[in-house]
């Protein structure tokens, strides 16, 4: 089994999390120093946001130099020896690829505007109209009013799907498509686990199509898998393909010959909307009309990322719905989605975090958790863009919430300082010192998945109870079946299982070792606490569930 297919992943934006030079911007001196952290909360797996030269008008996704390290974060021997001591402590670490674009201050896209005949002129997607592809829809709405943008240098609109400043490269040139491997190549050749690959779905253009998820794609992703499974075998690639069901599942191949991974965009939302309506429904429906996808492939679920909430993957009704509940203040909103962090979306309500993160991590997937948000960061929705969800961590309760050792002032972005969720209440070491705190349910429920193997498989089965307000999963892999019940509502609530199947079993609570009630052949009932979650192993006593060779009856 690929080592993906049941770690824990952590997203790390460098500038955020810790400053090792005093220069008030976090980088790779301050996050080697933390790497204990990551030891202590279990995870596998850190994904680090775009760390290569930038203007950094879109935080680094505006890439001006693919081969480099920005010069906050440090140099490339820094990066060296941050990799080399993450493995040393068995960590792995994927960075992000920006493919589809760069900033328009790469030296490429430089000559390619200068100059009609520069053999870079092709390296990007330009025209003298500004009224090709007319059915590719915008994705930041509140900025840009076209994919195209005339550029009185070149003389000529150029292809843009996302700020008008990160022109698209133009993969129909066959340089392009040999750059990039070689990019991929260079990062791979100095021991990167793999790639968080940005905005797959826009790698093509084709007139009548809306310039998504086109063949001509699928075929350029594979080319990049074909790399990788030659030169670079257990190195991952996980897709960021905001889609569809139907339009993800593309993505995984036949299993090895595209992605290894990719975000669940389509569950995300549906975990908030099933708490607010104390109804399981929204994650049943969505994970029924999810396709299979192939035994070596696996989702990265999330809750939150650095990015606003997308709605993108919801209905129109959905989506206002999200909005009035999620968003009440118009500076909640961004584009087609919310930029709030995960704690204050839940109002502060430590139960109803828990309880997201129990249910992330009950249903199959990776999970991949937001820096901050295991320790229930603020957000600040009055700073701009997406910036009010990458401000510094919390560490703890003294100057810059013990980030950086700069003046306030020199701090890229302030700190959040705020009565609920300011440095001096949320931090790590209060956290830490506090067995009752979330990190420390959050590091109990990682250590407790982690040791069951059946969180790593695809089997999921929603158990049918009297009470909608419980979502009842089954996990079943190698002999190993694992009943998982959450409350999603306010209220204490019985339920009532049919678990007649497994008559004889007796379920043991993950988290207390607590032995249940056996199973018998009437109606199980428990009880469960307001937004209360309690995952069961269940121990046979008698084998009658179970085939010759040991296994649960394939018909459970
Ligand atoms: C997706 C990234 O998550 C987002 O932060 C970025 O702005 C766009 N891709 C463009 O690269």
């Amino acid at each position: 089994m690929g080592w993906y297919k049941n770690a824990v992943f952590y997203e790390v934006y460098i500038r955020a999390f810790a400053d090792g030079n005093g220069d008030g911007h976090g980088d790779f001196r301050g996050l080697t120093e933390k790497l204990d952290y990551f030891q202590e909360l279990g995870v596998d797996c850190l994904w680090l946001l775009p760390m290569y030269p930038s203007p950094l008008r879109d935080d680094g996704y505006d890439v001006s130099d693919f081969y480099g390290i920005h010069p906050d974060y440090g140099t490339l021997e820094d990066f060296k020896a941050f990799l080399a001591a993450a493995h040393a402590r068995g960590l792995r670490v994927i960075a992000d690829l920006v493919l589809n674009h760069t900033s328009d201050q790469h030296p490429w896209f430089q000559a390619a505007r200068a100059d009609r005949h520069s053999p870079f002129r092709d390296y990007y997607v330009w025209s003298d109209t500004d009224q090709r592809y007319r059915q590719a829809r915008i994705i930041f709405l509140d900025t840009e009013t076209s994919n195209w943008a005339w550029d009185p240098v070149a003389g000529q609109y150029y292809w843009h799907r996302f700020y008008a400043f990160q022109p698209d490269l133009n993969f129909d040139n066959p340089a392009v498509q040999a750059e990039m491997l070689n990019v991929i190549a260079f990062w791979l050749d100095l021991g990167l686990d793999g790639f968080r690959v940005d905005a797959v779905p826009y790698l093509f253009e084709r007139e009548g199509t809306n310039c998504e998820n086109l063949p001509e794609t699928h075929a350029y992703l594979k080319r990049i898998r074909r790399l990788v499974n030659e030169r670079y075998p257990d190195r991952i690639l996980l897709a960021e393909a905001n889609q569809w069901p139907h339009d993800l599942r593309p993505y995984f191949g036949n299993g090895d010959d595209e992605f290894h991974m990719a975000f669940h965009f389509p569950l995300m939302p549906r975990i908030f909307m099933a708490l607010r309506q104390a109804d399981h429904q929204p994650i049943v429906r969505i994970m029924q009309a999810m396709p299979p996808i192939p035994e070596a492939c696996q989702w990265c679920t999330f809750l939150r990322n650095h990015d606003e909430l997308t709605l993108e993957m919801v209905t129109e009704e959905e989506r206002q719905w999200m909005w009035r509940e999620y968003a009440p203040e118009p500076r909640m909103r961004l584009n087609l989605g919310i930029r709030r962090r995960l704690a204050p979306l839940l109002d502060g309500d430590r139960r109803k975090i828990e309880l997201a993160y129990a249910l992330l991590f009950a249903l199959p997937g990776s999970p991949i958790l937001c820096y901050g948000d295991e320790i229930g960061m603020g957000d600040n929705i009055w700073l701009d863009d997406r910036d009010g969800l990458r401000t510094p961590m919390q560490w703890n309760d003294g100057l810059n919430a013990g980030f950086s050792s700069a003046p306030a002032e020199a701090l890229y972005l302030p700190v959040i300082d705020d009565e609920r969720f300011g440095y001096r209440r949320v931090n790590v070491a209060a956290q830490r010192a506090d067995p009752g705190s979330l990190w420390h349910a959050l590091r109990r429920l990682i250590a407790v998945r982690k040791a069951q193997p059946v969180f790593g498989g695809s089997c999921c089965e929603f158990i049918e109870s009297d009470n909608p307000t419980i979502l009842a999963v089954r996990r079943t892999d190698s002999g190993e079946t694992i009943l998982a019940l959450h409350n999603l509502s306010g209220l204490p609530q019985r339920l009532s299982l049919d678990l007649s199947r497994w008559q004889g079993a007796r379920p043991r609570d993950l988290f207390s070792q607590e032995a249940l009630a056996q199973i018998g052949a009437m109606p199980y009932a428990l009880t469960l606490q307001p937004y209360a979650y309690r995952w069961l192993r269940l121990e046979q006593t008698t084998d009658d569930w179970l085939e010759a060779d040991g296994h649960p009856r394939r018909d459970l």
